[in-house]
């Protein structure tokens, strides 16, 4: 199915604020997650069908070190420790891809800071999922 993008500055933020100072951003802004490990956004997604997703999640890190965030779906832990490197500025927005596996219907996704130094700030996921039977695509 085609890409669905969810804004991370409207799904439900632990610890992180909705910004928009930094240039370039889909939506209305990014979440500039809190500084420290445990730190979360959580988006609802949906599929129409069980399997396997794929996830692009855009970003920016003006720092020199990775922001590595933990994904979870349905409370459990499906990618230990996701890589997000230096984009150098804030402004530069890049993605970063995984894949995780959802069930049909809404499907909680967290993104948890998993070192001290917090997320990267956090622009959206593109979910793209299977093909579900004919009518239910969404
Ligand atoms: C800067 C930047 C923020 C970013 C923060 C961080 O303050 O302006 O957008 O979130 O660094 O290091 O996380």
């Amino acid at each position: 199915a085609a890409p669905v993008r969810y804004e991370a500055e409207s799904a439900v933020i632990s610890e992180g604020t909705a910004e928009s100072n930094h240039a370039g951003y889909s939506g209305s802004g990014f979440v500039n997650f809190d500084n420290a490990a445990g730190t979360y956004v959580e988006f609802t997604v949906n599929a129409p069908a069980a399997g396997s997703a794929t996830l692009t999640l855009g970003y920016t890190n003006g720092t020199a070190a990775d922001r590595p965030l933990d994904i979870a779906v349905g409370g459990d832990q499906a990618v230990d420790d996701l890589a997000f490197p230096s984009t150098d500025t804030w402004t530069n927005w890049e993605s970063v891809t995984t894949t995780v596996t959802l069930k049909a219907g809404a499907n909680t996704i967290r993104t948890t800071s998993a070192a001290a130094e917090g997320g990267p700030n956090l622009d959206y996921i593109d979910v793209t999922t299977a093909d579900g039977p004919a009518g239910t695509d969404y």
